[in-house]
């Protein structure tokens, strides 16, 4: 067996252990006591404790997270000649991220947050629509999921400080889907990080795969207006992206203090520039949003 597998296998293993303390099941977190069926009460706006756009998010979230059938069949196909760590993590990862898109749609119906009917809806058209994903590489994939995982933790740690007062429930559920989440970025963030000791020429993809990040949820209807609300009001925007997520992958990689002889300049180059413009948007976002 190869260093890199062993790397791996030890990856898998840590996961397996942290996983055991955490594990959680979506029936513990519920507000089960709220829920009435649609048939004798009839949903209608005012039945909601959430503001439209804290809904919104919630729902953004929960329609990116039942995407998950899509997402294990394309990172089954991505790993499909990978080393088994990988291939077994993306069966383990599935068993934990199944939870998430149902705890909250659940909890969008018993709490009464937002139109059911149309939900169901959009919900319907986003899983037809599918995920298609845009890299081969299952190194770059790798990359991309540690950015993915990164910033969903991130959001969900934001968000739930944004609807703490409103619903403590949903901050619960919230909170507990970020250390999923958390653990998922540790494993994508070491296994790149095994990767590059193997090989450091790939760093080279690292630093061409950061620059083309969006969120897995972009094929859904009205994505950029769901970007702007939760930059606005679910505490996650361009500024967050840039000082919670960009920033800490690029110093967990040491991205910037990679020796650039090992055929990385164009592809750093690249990356220079996209970190330059993000930082310039974050500034100008953080002004606005300033009190003074
Ligand atoms: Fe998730
Ligand atoms: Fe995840």
């Amino acid at each position: 067996m190869s260093a890199l597998q062993e790397k791996l296998d030890a990856l898998y293993q840590r996961h397996l252990d942290l996983t055991r303390n955490l594990d959680w099941g979506y029936h513990q977190l519920l507000p089960w006591e709220r829920g009435k069926n649609f048939v004798d009460h009839p949903w209608s706006a005012e039945q909601g404790n959430l503001s439209p756009e804290l809904t919104l998010a919630v729902e953004t979230a929960m329609l990116t997270e039942v995407n998950l059938p899509w997402f294990t069949s394309g990172l089954t196909r991505i790993f499909e000649n990978s080393p088994s760590a990988l291939k077994r993590f993306v069966h383990t990862w599935t068993r934990e991220e199944d939870q998430h898109g149902r705890v909250l749609d659940v909890y969008l119906l018993l709490s009464r947050n937002g139109d059911p009917d149309a939900r169901d809806q959009v919900r319907k058209q986003v899983i037809e629509r599918g995920w298609q994903p845009e890299l081969r590489d299952p190194f770059a994939v790798m990359v991309y999921t540690s950015l993915q995982e990164l910033a969903t933790r991130v959001f969900y740690l934001n968000f739930a400080r944004q609807v703490a007062a409103a619903d403590g429930v949903l901050a619960q559920i919230l909170r507990a889907l970020a250390k999923d989440e958390t653990l998922h970025y540790a494993f994508y963030r070491d296994a790149v990080k095994a990767y590059v000791e193997d090989d450091p020429g790939r760093m080279a993809t690292v630093c061409q795969v950061i620059p083309t990040f969006v969120m897995p949820g972009y094929g859904m209807p009205g994505f950029s207006h769901r970007l702007r609300i939760i930059a606005q009001h679910g505490g996650y925007g361009i500024q967050a992206y840039y000082d919670q997520v960009l920033s800490i992958v690029l110093e967990a990689w040491g991205v910037l203090q990679h020796d650039m002889s090992s055929g990385t300049q164009d592809a750093r180059h690249a990356l220079d520039c996209y970190i330059r413009r993000i930082r310039r948007v974050a500034n100008r976002q953080a002004v606005k949003v300033s009190p003074v």
